[in-house]
């Protein structure tokens, strides 16, 4: 009788123990809690992509699964002369994510950044066309029905919303974004085309690339979605104004990607919004305000900038396709460098020794309250 008491009294404690073991065993990774909702990614540099770190590895391996090649797909690496492909880094690439089941995205076809030389010299508008034609068919021919995505064309609006005076509109005109996407259909007509930039969900270069995307529709060519890239900052852009870009594009019947995301902590020069990667400027102790640690108010701020950010995506996964993080770990993220060298920022949800921060458990937990 009295162990029978014993075990009544027990009983609630046993309950609720194994709901939180059972807790503990289905949110386990980024990629689990968010199966259902959208492929959770990360951007590889080239010693990730080489398996160097088995630490880093094992965590690329359980918490993710897409990838996206940091640097080494861009045309200086891949297409370094007129008549020279550079595949070795790419085609490990593409074996890493097919191995381990991850959705592949191919970053990127047309961007006047990373440029390799002999492209930024060509003047005629034959040679040029020549030149995407060529580019396009072969890489994206080469990885037909492996690569699963394709950043087209990357970064091809100024702020207001016009169209950058870059090498390719400078010698075609606006008719190039028109050809690079129908390049890419012909080369792979199953894989899915984006059109991919930072700050479009600002109103005023939202509507510059609503107008974009008309343009290649009308123009004949297939376009399935719009990158984002979400290098954003603590207190910006607002919630609201990253949901109606959503709605904006999802309602062109586009899909939605979330494609290099990270929050910087550290003071921006000339409250510099944005990432062109040209942009740098002179490095001070008042510039790096937190070399050795981030302070627990501030992380505790990340946190819940992550959880808002999180909620929302949430709120339309039936838009949104994949969200990706710009880097594995703080240590990794080009932030450290862009736009002030040498600095120690602390943007995504592992720290720079692998370990999860205050964000993660806070993107993780917006899951397990919910199920
Ligand atoms: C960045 C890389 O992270 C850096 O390593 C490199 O030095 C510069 O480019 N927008 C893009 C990305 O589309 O390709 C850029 O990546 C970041 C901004």
């Amino acid at each position: 009788m009295k162990l029978i008491n014993h075990y009544l009294l027990l009983l609630p404690l046993i309950i609720l123990s194994s709901c939180n073991a059972k807790k503990e065993t289905t949110a386990i990774s980024l990629k689990d809690s968010y199966k259902k909702d959208f492929y959770i990614g990360t951007a590889l540099d080239a010693n990730q992509i080489e398996e160097k770190n088995a630490k880093e590895d094992s965590l690329i391996k359980k918490e993710f699964n897409a990838i996206t090649a940091e640097n080494i797909m861009k045309s200086m690496f891949v297409h370094p002369a007129k008549d020279k492909y550079d595949f070795a880094l790419s085609d490990k690439f593409v074996a890493y994510g097919e191995k381990n089941k991850m959705f592949i995205h191919g970053h990127t076809l047309i961007w006047h950044s990373q440029l390799a030389p002999w492209m930024t010299e060509i003047k005629d508008s034959t040679e040029m066309k020549a030149f995407m034609k060529d580019h396009i068919t072969t890489i994206v021919s080469k990885y037909k029905g492996r690569i699963d995505s394709w950043d087209v064309v990357n970064e091809a609006l100024n702020e207001d919303g016009t169209l950058r005076k870059s090498v390719f509109f400078n010698t075609l005109g606006e008719q190039y974004l028109v050809d690079a996407f129908k390049f890419a259909a012909a080369a792979d007509p199953k894989v899915d085309l984006y059109y991919n930039d930072y700050n479009n969900e600002e109103p005023s270069k939202r509507e510059g690339n609503i107008n974009l995307i008309k343009k290649i529709k009308a123009g004949g060519g297939k376009i399935d979605g719009v990158g984002i890239q979400a290098h954003w900052r603590l207190e910006s852009p607002s919630i609201e104004t990253i949901e109606e870009s959503i709605l904006a594009y999802s309602a062109l019947g586009l899909k939605v990607a979330f494609t290099e995301l990270d929050i910087t902590v550290l003071p921006n020069p000339w409250d510099l919004k944005g990432a062109d990667v040209n942009q740098n400027f002179e490095g001070s102790a008042k510039m790096n305000p937190y070399p050795e640690k981030l302070p627990d108010s501030v992380q505790v701020k990340l946190a819940e900038r992550y959880a808002s950010i999180f909620k929302l995506f949430v709120k339309h996964k039936d838009k949104i396709s994949r969200v990706t993080f710009w880097g594995v770990h703080d240590g990794q993220s080009w932030l450290n460098d862009w736009p002030i060298r040498g600095r120690t920022n602390y943007p995504l949800l592992f720290d720079k020794d692998l370990k999860p921060k205050k964000a993660y458990q806070s993107v993780m937990k917006l899951k397990e309250t919910k199920e």
